[in-house]
C-alpha cells in the first residue's frame, strides 16, 4: 500500500482477550512518544537500570545479570538454549505443548543429545514423573515452560528444579508467560535460566524480552570452552552493555525500553503480590463464567492453570472460529485460538493487566454469551 503524506495509518481499536500480546497499560504507550537519547545517554543508562530493577523484582530473583534482550519471546528461548545448551550436551525438555516443542526443536538444532519427557497436552508433570525422568535421562540441561500458552498448563518447577540440581544439570523455565501476572518465584524455586518477554504480563509491546541468569549458571557460562553458536544472542557479549563500561553490542531501541519501564512501574505501584491476587480472581471469574455457558476446561486440575490464560472446548454446535469472528466484527474483541494439536478445536482466552477488572471480564462473558 503506497504511503503518502496524506495516508496515516489508522490501526483498528482492539479490545485485546488472547493468550498474547495483551493490552497495552496506556502509561507504556505515551512512553513510546518521548524523545530518544543516545545508547550510553545517562538518562537512559538510568531507564535501563531502573527496568533491570523492576525485572528482578517481578521475577523473584537477585540475580545481578537480568536485562532485556533484543526480540520478541522466541529470541529469549533461543538465547537460553544457545547459551547453555551445548553441542553434544544431553538435553531434557518437559514437553506438554507447543512452546516446550520449540524449546526441543532448538535444543536440536544446537547440536544436543535431545530426550523428552511427555505428558498429555492440557497435564502438569507430577514430581514423581519431574524426578524419574532425570534420573532416568541424567541430563546436563533441563528445561520446562512455567506457563504453557497453547495448553494454559501452569508448572511452578519446584520439583523439576530439585531434581535437576541434586543430578547436576542446569535448569531453564520458560516464563514467557508468567511474568507479571503470576509468581515466577524464579529464586525460591531454583531455576538457573529464565526467558520471558514484554506482551503478556507486563502489557508492552512485543521485542525486548527479560533474560536473567543465576550466578552458579554465569559462572558455568564464562567458563564455557567455546563460543556460543549465536553472535547477536551472545549473553557474554550482551551482558557488557548492561554494566559499566557499557560496551555497544546491538543499537537499542528506547521507545521498547521507555514502555518497558512503564509497565514495570505499573506493577511496582499496583504491588506485586496485589497484582497477582488481581489476575486469580480475574481467573476465577473468567473459568466461572465460561463454564456456565457449557464451555469445558481443557486443564481438568484448576491448581495447574493459569490465572489469566484460561484455555476452553467450545460448547458442541459452536465453531470456534466462527465465534472469534464475531466477536471481533461486532465487539472489537480478539481471543484467540488453538495452536498445533489444538488448532481448531479450543479457545485460548487471556485476561492480562488492564483487563484483568471484573467488568471487562463481565463485558467479555456478556459479548460471547451474545455471540454463541
Ligand atoms: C510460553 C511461550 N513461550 C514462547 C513464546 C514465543 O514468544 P514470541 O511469540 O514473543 O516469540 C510464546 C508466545 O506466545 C509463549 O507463549
Amino acid at each position: 500500500m503506497p504511503m503518502t503524506a496524506t495516508r496515516r495509518i489508522a490501526p483498528p481499536k482492539r479490545l485485546i482477550y488472547g493468550p498474547g500480546p495483551s493490552m497495552i497499560e496506556p502509561r507504556a504507550y505515551e512512553a513510546m512518544s518521548q524523545p530518544l537519547t543516545g545508547i550510553r545517554d545517562p538518562y537512559f543508562l538510568n531507564v535501563i537500570a531502573e527496568i533491570q530493577a523492576g525485572l528482578r523484582e517481578a521475577l523473584g530473583t537477585t540475580n545481578p545479570k537480568t536485562f532485556p534482550i533484543p526480540a520478541s519471546g522466541s529470541g529469549a528461548m533461543e538465547t537460553a538454549v544457545g547459551n547453555f545448551v551445548r553441542p553434544g550436551a544431553k538435553f531434557l525438555v518437559f514437553a506438554n505443548g507447543h512452546f516446550a516443542d520449540r524449546v526441543a526443536a532448538m535444543g536440536a538444532r544446537q547440536g544436543a543429545r535431545m530426550t523428552r519427557c511427555e505428558k498429555t497436552w492440557g497435564e502438569a508433570f507430577s514430581a514423581e514423573e519431574a524426578e524419574d525422568a532425570i534420573a532416568r535421562d541424567r541430563p546436563d540441561v533441563v528445561a520446562f515452560v512455567q506457563g504453557e500458552t497453547s495448553t494454559g498448563v501452569y508448572q511452578s518447577g519446584r520439583a523439576i528444579a530439585a531434581a535437576a540440581h541434586q543430578a547436576g544439570a542446569l535448569v531453564i523455565a520458560d516464563c514467557v508467560t508468567t511474568l507479571g501476572a503470576m509468581p515466577v518465584e524464579m529464586d525460591a524455586v531454583g531455576i538457573d535460566v529464565v526467558y520471558s518477554c514484554a506482551q503478556k504480563g507486563l502489557s508492552c509491546p512485543a521485542g525486548l524480552s527479560p533474560v536473567s541468569v543465576s550466578p552458579a549458571a554465569w559462572e558455568w557460562l564464562e567458563k564455557r570452552a567455546e563460543d556460543s553458536i549465536t553472535w547477536y544472542f551472545d549473553l557474554r557479549l550482551l551482558a557488557k552493555y548492561f554494566e559499566p563500561p557499557h560496551i555497544y553490542h546491538h543499537t537499542p531501541s528506547p521507545p521498547l525500553f521507555y514502555a518497558m519501564h512503564e509497565g514495570l512501574a505499573a506493577i511496582e505501584e499496583e504491588g506485586l503480590r496485589q497484582r497477582f491476587e488481581r489476575h486469580r480472581r480475574a481467573g476465577e471469574q473468567l473459568a466461572a463464567g465460561l463454564t456456565k455457558l457449557g464451555f469445558e476446561p481443557v486443564v481438568k486440575q484448576p491448581q495447574d492453570r493459569l490465572w489469566h490464560l484460561m484455555t476452553v472446548r467450545p460448547p458442541s454446535g459452536v465453531d470456534e472460529a466462527k465465534l472469534r469472528e464475531r466477536l471481533v466484527e461486532k465487539y472489537g474483541i480478539e481471543i484467540g485460538g488453538g495452536l498445533g494439536q489444538l488448532a481448531g478445536k479450543i479457545l485460548r482466552i487471556g485476561v492480562m493487566g488492564p483487563l484483568a477488572n471484573e467488568q471487562s471480564i463481565a463485558f467479555l462473558l456478556e459479548a460471547i454469551a451474545a455471540s454463541l
